[in-house]
């Protein structure tokens, strides 16, 4: 089979395509990464390169020893993906050590994959790891709202999930684990990756101040889900905070709780805190 023509190819494009529609792919703007399935390996493998080196990773991820990855190339746009899926994204396999990667597929004209490579694989192993095995997307997007919020909110995870799930009913039952936050550091290297992944233990969106959003999930639907469900809450904040420093009503800790019960979901009480008044976090002149 063309790997082109292949389903979970066609979906990867497809989510590349949504998001760049949404307004979150500027430039080459955000990343993303799928571990393929064993038979998906399999067929497409005669299409496969079989020369080439092997390169640092820049991190170690034994845990995805064996792996195959599509990911999305570094400097590429996510608009142009499906107009050139060869030149903008590839296949890499993970060598037994977890520090290696090779190109299998894609990536002609010397492309490279992203640039946050440590990060996808980095969270990549974790979330095989805290899933058994059911995560397979890793997807960060350049998301408007959610950028301009990391500029006025106290960046803790606890005032970005409970603010963001104040937003819309339906956010604790879309993401009930809570979001985390890392504060600005240096993106495309290991130490980001560090940061995001041990975050990624617990929750599957991370918040990158002043940068974006990554995502993990089961699916590419799942996947894109979250992110526009989240991104959607952070446009509707910043819509109440462009009217007001304060909510006249909202969401209240005993609403969550009963929602909880009501879709059998268990929310922390670490979000649930009581709040000194009606104003938003950081817009306290
Ligand atoms: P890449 O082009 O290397 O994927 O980088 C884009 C990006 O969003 C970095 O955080
Ligand atoms: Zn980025």
């Amino acid at each position: 089979m063309k790997v082109t023509e292949a389903k979970f190819v066609q979906d990867f494009i497809d989510l590349a395509d949504e998001g760049y529609r949404m307004g979150w792919h500027e430039r080459n703007g955000g990343n993303l990464s799928y571990r393929m399935k064993d038979h998906e390996v399999e067929s497409v493998r005669s299409r496969f390169r079989f020369y080439g080196e092997w390169h640092p990773i820049g991190t170690s991820v034994p845990g995805l020893a064996g792996e195959f990855f599509l990911v999305t190339g570094t400097g590429q746009y996510f608009r142009n993906i499906r107009k050139d899926p060869e030149s903008a994204i590839g296949i890499i396999e993970i060598d037994e050590t977890g520090e290696n990667y090779k190109i299998r597929w894609g990536f002609i004209e010397n492309g490279f994959p992203t640039s946050e490579l440590p990060t996808h694989l980095m969270n990549h192993e974790v979330k095989k790891r805290v899933s058994g095995g059911k995560h397979r997307i890793i997807y960060h997007a350049h998301t408007t709202n959610v950028i301009a919020l990391s500029f006025v909110l106290p960046l803790k995870d606890e005032i970005f999930t409970r603010e963001l799930w104040e937003m819309a009913t339906e956010c604790p039952v879309v993401f009930p684990e809570g979001v985390g936050v890392v504060d600005w550091m240096v993106p495309g290297g290991r130490a980001i990756g560090v940061e995001t992944s041990k975050l990624m233990e617990q929750y599957n969106a991370v918040i990158w101040a002043m940068h974006g959003i990554f995502c993990s999930g089961e699916t590419f639907d799942l996947t894109f889900g979250l992110m526009h469900t989240i991104e959607k809450a952070a446009e509707i904040l910043v819509k109440v905070m462009s009217m007001s420093h304060h909510k006249t009503q909202t969401i209240t800790p005993q609403n969550f709780r009963d929602l909880a019960e009501g879709f059998h979901i268990t929310l922390d009480e670490r979000f649930l805190f009581e709040k000194p008044d009606k104003s938003i976090p950081g817009t306290k002149e």
